[in-house]
């Protein structure tokens, strides 16, 4: 049988860590796929970090990434250099991963040359296209190129239905954070210093990088935690600030000072999962962080207007906090001070995955290739 050639794209830090348990399995069946893997490195720092802990090797690295650059360059530098690979490749399948310009212009590239696209992470949304911007647009963009569609959640499922894609082309999966999450967990190194000193204090953990929150969202994020640790003595904040600049310009200009504020360099992954783990409680506008951290237990404020991830929120473990500073306080505030409303929202379940997600994609791939005759069982969330 000849070997079906699959090539799998991503240019993030979080692609990277959602791809890498079926990049795994697909080097496993080498009797049935030649698996590449193409960056475009629209990250690089952060992108390498987790190539390295996964020992990935990409074939190809399109090295797109310039400071501050803008959505179009990504777009125009990531079709240009596929388009040379896609013409020497002529890969069977192209995989790609959520929402980012990198995952997009990915598809539209494959698109034109006709090859078919497997999306991982299918089908979440919000009702607006500019919120997570471009991220809602990017994905919807997606779903119409895609031939594949791997949903994490049954809501996504139902939002692929809603668009009117055919249900044969959709799999109900399970997100694959949480095959990656539990893998490093089991291998996790030691834990950073810094917990040492903070041993009997209550972690606050923050992590925010998305593009509709910079600017004034974020100077009231700042605003919020000043005033946390100023009411809250025993509350120490751990901030894994985003290589972006318009992130760190805010974050160092706002908070430099506050001698219980950490602001750290974007946490390593294990680095990430020891901090989520010794934390109280997390604010992100992270999607990631957020399908992980119920997993630990850790409640989530979600500092964004509106969330295209609505299961944590359901389940009891997240609330959407939204952008200003008045509101995100009080929650904030409500769980420093009353347990009960906190162990509420600590003993959820994980609504997104069980760990199983990148199995059941691969034998998706394989029924969708005819190559098996059953579909893989559905993620039961
Ligand atoms: C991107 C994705 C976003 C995803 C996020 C995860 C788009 C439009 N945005 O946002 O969906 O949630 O990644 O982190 O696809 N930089 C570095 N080193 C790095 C990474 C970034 O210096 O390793 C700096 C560069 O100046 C770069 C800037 O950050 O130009 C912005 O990066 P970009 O990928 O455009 O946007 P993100 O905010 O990282």
């Amino acid at each position: 049988m000849q070997r079906l050639k699959i090539m799998s794209i991503f240019g993030t830090r979080p692609e990277a860590i959602k791809m890498a348990p079926v990049l795994k399995i697909l080097k496993e069946e080498k009797k049935y796929f030649e698996s590449k893997i193409i960056v475009t490195a629209q990250h690089r720092e952060m992108l390498d970090q987790v190539l390295n802990l996964f020992s990935l090797s990409p074939r190809y690295d399109l090295n797109i990434m310039e400071a501050n650059q803008t959505l179009f360059e990504i777009t125009k530098k990531t079709l240009k250099g596929l388009n040379e690979i896609f013409l020497k490749e002529k890969p069977d399948l192209v995989l790609v991963q959520g929402d980012t310009t990198s995952a997009f212009a990915s598809a539209l590239s494959a698109f034109y040359h006709q090859i078919p696209v497997g999306h991982i992470e299918a089908g979440l949304r919000t009702p607006l296209i500019y919120n997570p911007f471009p991220e809602e647009m990017n994905r919807r963009l997606i779903s119409v190129i895609s031939s594949l569609h791997f949903a994490p959640t049954y809501w996504a499922k139902n939002n692929l239905l809603l668009n009117g894609i055919s249900p044969k082309n959709i799999f109900l999966t399970g997100n694959t954070v949480i095959d990656a999450m539990l893998h490093i967990s089991k291998n996790i190194k030691s834990a950073p210093q810094l917990l040492n000193k903070l041993k009997n204090k209550r972690i606050i953990l923050v992590e925010t990088h998305r593009r509709e929150n910079f600017g004034k969202p974020l100077e009231e994020f700042c605003k919020t935690l000043k005033k946390i640790v100023k009411n809250f003595t025993d509350v120490e904040i751990i901030f894994s600030v985003h290589k972006n600049p318009k992130v760190r310009e805010v974050i160092f200009k706002k908070l430099v000072n506050s001698a219980q504020i950490h602001l750290l360099e974007p946490l390593d992954y294990p680095d990430l999962i020891h901090f989520m783990k010794k934390s109280y409680f997390i604010m992100t506008d992270s999607g990631g962080i957020q399908e992980e951290a119920p997993s630990f237990g850790k409640p989530v404020l979600v500092l964004r207007k509106t969330t295209e991830r609505p299961e944590g929120v359901q389940a009891g473990a997240a609330k959407l906090a939204g952008v200003k500073s008045s509101k995100i306080y009080k929650i904030a505030e409500q769980l420093l001070k009353n347990e009960r409303e906190y162990q509420k929202m600590a003993k959820t379940i994980n609504p997104y995955g069980d760990g199983k997600a990148a199995l059941r994609i691969v034998q998706a791939i394989l029924y969708f290739l005819k190559i098996k005759h059953y579909p893989p069982k559905e993620f039961k969330g």
